[in-house]
């Protein structure tokens, strides 16, 4: 079963189409990259997966459900994650206390909450925080992370409402070399088995983690293969020369 499909897919806004009949489909298990130049579409594709925005017309499928439409709770209820662009935590409140939110917006934990205290919690926020690598800084105001690890924090937030797929827009923006790489790592350790599909621009990261990379233009499905053939393919070239390279 595929994890997501998008059939025909499309959005107008005042007359203007964001993403154009659109037809896409993610594997179980599978990290695939969206590539293109801005304004192609790609944030819009995912607020349109994610129930933040309501398609004109098409279907949106998760795991053979039909999601048109749903709203975005009922759609991350259902397994779907997501990271935004750039950091959005709590940032007056600690490390330890992100987590908690996060996961009290996992029912059947906070269920289990009733019968055995805190302490399930608890633990869970730290085996989170042991992957991120955060442990030591559990009480530690987010404000005061670096940005590598505000970032991490939130993949490990992600990661606490255990969601079958996962979409990170941009999660490597105005990290450096290193953070990227390790961000890198992390998608494929914290997220194994899951879902991901992820906006990126920086090639060394997308060669990092996906086989497959999709690239849209002006809204419309354009190209998709492995990063190379991506890279060798004219059509794509000819976008990104005359659009200048930023993603
Ligand atoms: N809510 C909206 N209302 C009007 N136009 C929008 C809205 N969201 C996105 N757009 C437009 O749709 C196009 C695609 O935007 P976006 O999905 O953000 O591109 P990308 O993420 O690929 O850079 C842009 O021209 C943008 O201005
Ligand atoms: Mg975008």
């Amino acid at each position: 079963m595929k994890m997501l499909e998008t059939f025909d897919l499309s959005v107008e806004f005042s007359g203007f189409k964001a993403i154009s009949d659109l037809n896409f489909s993610l594997d179980q298990g599978e990290v695939r990259v969206i590539l293109g130049p801005n304004g192609a579409g790609k944030t819009t594709l995912m607020d349109l997966i994610t129930g933040k925005t309501k398609p004109t017309s098409g279907k949106v499928v998760f795991r053979g459900t039909d999601i048109t439409g749903m709203d975005p709770h009922g759609i991350a209820r259902l397994g779907v994650g997501r990271k935004f662009q750039g950091p959005n935590l709590f940032d007056n409140m600690t490390v330890f206390e992100n987590l908690e939110v996060a996961l009290q917006g996992n029912h059947t934990l906070f269920k289990a909450l009733a019968f055995k205290k805190k302490k399930a919690l608890v633990d869970r926020i730290y085996e989170v925080l042991a992957r991120v690598s955060l442990e030591r800084k559990a009480n530690h105001v987010a404000v005061n992370l670096s940005h590598g690890e505000k970032q991490w924090l939130e993949m490990g937030m992600i990661l606490a409402q255990d969601p079958e797929l996962i979409v990170l827009d941009e999660p490597t923006t105005g990290m450096t070399a290193d953070e990227t790489f390790k961000t890198g790592e992390l998608i494929q350790t914290l997220f194994k088995g899951r879902s991901v599909l992820v906006i990126e621009h920086d090639m060394a990261f997308v060669r990092q983690i996906a086989r497959v990379v999709t690239v849209l233009h002006q809204g419309k499905f354009l190209a998709q293969g492995t990063l190379q053939e991506i890279e060798q393919n004219q059509r794509v070239q000819e976008v990104y020369l005359k659009e200048g390279s930023h993603a």
